[in-house]
This record gives C-alpha cells, structure tokens and sequence, in this order.
C-alpha cells in the first residue's frame, strides 16, 4: 500500500488510464480510495453538490481547506488534489501562494487552478514553492460570466488553438498534469499527445490519459446530472427508499424492535415504584 505521488501520475502516462474522482468527506475518501482510484480530488463542485449553492462561486477557502482537511483524515493512499476556489489564487501569485499553503496544510498534496496561459505565474509561483499544480482549461466553471455560461469550448479553430497554448504553457510553467473539461474530443486527444503531462478529462471524449468524475453524478445523488457523466448506481432511490421505510417503521411502532431496545433496568424495579420515589 504505497502512497500515490505527483511522481507516479506523471509516470501514469502512457502506462494505463488514470482515474480521478471527487470527494469531500471522510468518510466518502475512504471508500473511494478502498476502490482503488488514483486521485482524490477535493473539487469546488463541494459549493453545487454538497452545499446547496448554484455555482461554484459558493466555495470559500474555509469551506475547502475544512473539507480537505476531512478528506485528509482518511488518510488515503491516493494524491490528495485542493481545488482552489474562485477568489483564491486570481488576484496574483502571492495571494494564489497563501492558499495553496493553506491547502497544504490542510493536507493537499497537491492543488489544481482553473484557468490557461494567463495564470502560468501562479502555477510557477507554487511549483517553485514546492507546491504540485494541476491545471484546468476547456470548460473553466469558475468563469461562467465571461463565457456566458457552461458552454463546450474547442469545437472552432481559434478557441481550439487558444486551449493548445494554454495547455503548453501550463505545461511550461510546471504544471504536473491538466484536467480539460467539456472540449471537442478531437482537441482534447490532440493536446494529449502533444504533452508530456497527463490530462485527465471530463466531458472531452476517451483520448486522454485518465477521466475524473463528481461522485454525486457517479452515484445518481445530483440535481442535474451532466449529460456527459455516467450514473453508476441510483443512490437517490436507494435512500429515498430506506428512508421511507425507517418513517413507515417509526410511526408504525415496528422500530424500535426488541433487538434494538437494549438498555434495561440492572435492578429488578417496577417502573411503577420507581415513580411513586420520586414523587417523595
Ligand atoms: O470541482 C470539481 O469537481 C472539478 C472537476 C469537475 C474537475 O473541478
């Protein structure tokens, strides 16, 4: 049981397929990382899926170094990713260098920022802090004003050579792999074989060196699942469903049963007496 490093997910590429996926608590990190993926992402998705908020604008430094935190309390074999969420690292790359330490510290062993070419001085900053840095371009959600929504990016010429740029320049200042989200599969297979780096893709087709998925979306407990996500299993249903039963039970006095009513008297009292006491 060998901890996975930023080192061993680069090795990853061209070996076989990596596998990321979210999670946010304690408990959830350890039966992922029991299932065996590679790397645990500590996504900003936590605002929409786990917190209620209609984007991921909701997700504060101390909602994600918490959550990283728990996560790290696992104490997962797999890379532990922070998301740094929106506020966190824009502004310039002393303030993106104060919360990858918080990051850090909370247990990250790595972080990943949204955003290409333009946040190459954040990635350097971190990188030659000691910070391992994944990138994220495609579909950045974090910039949903300026893109006018979640739309696919590179399906024309000039978006698909902007993102090409990107890529590599994230790739120049250190980066150590790219997520590339809700892209033309043609260009996401094209940056794949034109870094060193692996990319881990979501939305972007099968040529990437590895896929990452939310948890909620695997597990069918989203409001609104992505059309490009695979629902493994119906949790709702299977909540839903031990959920009424437990109310049916309780109302119907089924639960508690004798099995679960384990506290007794130690004394032989009858409850009767034991009133009559402590009326005097
Ligand atoms: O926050 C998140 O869950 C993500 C993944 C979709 C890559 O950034």
């Amino acid at each position: 049981m060998n901890k996975v490093t930023v080192r061993d997910i680069v090795k990853l590429k061209g070996e076989r397929k990596i596998v990321m996926v979210t999670a946010y608590d304690y408990p959830t990190s350890k039966i992922v990382d029991e299932a065996g993926v590679d790397i645990i992402l500590v996504g900003d998705s936590l605002a929409m899926v786990v917190l209620g908020y209609p984007t991921t604008h909701g997700a504060t430094m101390v909602d994600m170094v918490r959550h990283t935190e728990a996560v790290a309390r696992a104490k997962p074999k797999a890379l532990i990713v922070g998301d740094m969420p929106f506020g966190s690292y824009e502004e310039g790359p002393s303030k993106a260098l104060k919360s990858a330490i918080a990051f850090v510290k909370a247990g990250a062993e790595a972080v990943k920022l949204e955003g290409g070419s333009e946040y190459a001085d954040r990635v350097k900053a971190l990188v030659n802090a000691g910070i391992p840095v994944m990138g994220h371009i495609g579909l950045t959600p974090q910039r949903y004003l300026k893109y006018g929504g979640y739309k696919p990016r590179g399906r024309r010429v000039e978006e698909a050579r902007q993102l090409i740029l990107d890529a590599e320049a994230l790739q120049e200042a250190g980066a150590f792999s790219i997520v590339i989200e809700f892209t033309a599969a043609e260009i996401a297979g094209l940056i794949t074989r034109r870094l060193q780096i692996p990319t881990i893709c979501i939305g972007s087709g099968p040529d990437c060196d590895g896929q990452v998925l939310v948890i909620h979306d695997i597990l069918g407990l989203s409001e609104h699942t992505p059309p490009f996500a695979k629902k493994y299993v119906d949790l709702r249903k299977i909540i839903m469903e031990a959920i009424s039963t437990y109310a049916r039970e309780v109302r119907e006095g089924v639960f508690p049963g004798p099995e679960h009513t384990i506290v007794r008297l130690k004394e032989p009292l009858k409850p009767e007496e034991l009133q009559e006491e402590v009326k005097s």
